[in-house]
């Protein structure tokens, strides 16, 4: 059987389809436009492995997808891409309009028209997972229970308000068309393989460059950090095991402040690449500085995950300090792959947003 992944060279997607091909014969097609954030060099490990197929697509081009869909006839669809980074959408909302409500509504169709045509079995065992993220629900006040699947949609970001179109869209031809979707909300991912314009990344290489740390406003803000893993292994167990038309919360359990999160990398850092020689600093916290805070920027997010953990039986494994160990180790052994997305277009971003 088959399963076709979108944004599959992105940071979570990639992660999926390694983790996917490490535990299953089964074939993976991945459609990706490879915008700045999608890479191929994230699947390097998979050159040679012909359950791997990459089709260039955007998700928005229904007239291919449709070809694809129809040729390999997977049994699920996984829709990873999207654009994704919250200070980009403040700077452009434009193309987070465009992906991640045009192309999600085109894919959805896509995907009805296909899975209509389907008969019996196929019919009955084929879905569509949405990956969406905890950002649809708003920010919460300090003494504010974590969100539940219940909780109203109130994004703040045109990043969130994309996405929480998006989540609406699903719904929508679940409800109006029978579509057998699947919707999981997930809280902040790190690990290996994430573009370094996000919080974790970008300071590990800037901290290993001797680079400023910059944080926003006070830095008390609070999000809930999930290894990206963890995060595959919860999508799995939605897909097998998800109730159709359902909504699953999926979180770390792991609250910190951004100050909090940063004098953890900041230590584990001072540990496992430790300052030497010329440097004129006795640790990578000395490199932390503030700057102004991102416009609309949400307080707090916390993902209350009972519901993924009663009723399919998921649990994380890593906690903060082996996922960030694991992050840090990797991105300290692959110094080749972030040199080579921190390129020119890369850097253009990073002194606009910065300067
Ligand atoms: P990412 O930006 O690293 O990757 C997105 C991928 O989608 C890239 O490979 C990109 O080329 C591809 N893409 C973008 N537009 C496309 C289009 N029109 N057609 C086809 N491909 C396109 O993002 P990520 O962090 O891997 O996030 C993946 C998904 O998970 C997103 O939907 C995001 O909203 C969601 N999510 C992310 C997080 C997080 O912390 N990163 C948390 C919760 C949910
Ligand atoms: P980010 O990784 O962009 O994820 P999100 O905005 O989707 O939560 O940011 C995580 C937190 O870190 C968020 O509160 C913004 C903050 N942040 C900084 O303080 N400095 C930075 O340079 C970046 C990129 C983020």
């Amino acid at each position: 059987m088959t399963i076709l992944v979108t944004g599959g060279a992105g940071f979570i997607g990639s992660n999926f389809i390694i983790d996917w091909l490490s535990n299953s014969d089964e074939e993976v097609i991945n459609i990706d436009k490879l915008t700045y954030a999608g890479n191929l060099n994230n699947l390097a490990t998979l050159r040679e492995n012909k359950k791997h197929i990459f089709f260039r697509v955007d998700i928005g081009d229904s007239k291919v997808c449709r070809e694809l869909i129809n040729k390999y006839k997977p049994r699920a669809i996984i829709n990873f891409a999207a654009e994704s980074h919250v200070d980009r959408s403040i700077d452009s909302p434009e193309e987070f309009i465009q992906t991640n409500i045009i192309g999600v509504l085109r894919l959805l169709d896509s995907a009805n028209e296909y899975w209509q045509s389907l008969d019996g079995k196929q019919k009955k065992i084929f879905r569509f997972l949405h990956v969406s993220t905890d950002e649809v629900y708003g920010s919460l006040n300090a003494d504010e229970p974590a969100f539940t699947e219940t909780n109203r949609y109130k994004p703040n970001s045109p990043y969130s308000a994309s996405k929480a179109s998006s989540d609406h869209l699903v719904r929508a031809y679940n409800q109006t068309y029978g579509l057998p979707v699947l919707t999981t909300n997930c809280s902040n991912n790190y690990g290996p393989y994430q573009f370094p314009e996000k919080l974790i990344p970008l300071f590990i290489n800037n901290a290993l460059a001797h680079k400023a740390l910059p944080i926003y406003g006070d830095g008390l803000q609070v999000r809930d950090w999930l290894y990206v893993n963890d995060h595959c292994s919860a999508i799995n167990a939605v897909l097998e095991r998800g109730q159709i038309g359902e909504v699953y919360n999926i979180g770390g359990m792991n609250e910190k402040t951004n100050l909090q999160t940063i004098d953890i990398l900041c230590s584990l850092l001072d540990e496992l690449c430790p300052l030497k020689g010329e440097v004129k600093i006795k640790s990578y916290r000395e490199l932390i500085t503030y700057i102004r805070d991102r416009p609309g920027h949400d307080r707090r997010y916390a993902i209350d995950c009972t519901k993924i953990k009663k009723e399919l039986n998921w649990e994380p494994i890593e906690n903060f300090e082996t996922g960030m160990r694991k992050t840090i180790e990797w991105y300290i052994s692959n110094t080749k792959w972030v040199e080579e997305v921190t390129n020119g277009q890369y850097r253009k971003w990073i002194e606009r947003q910065y300067a």
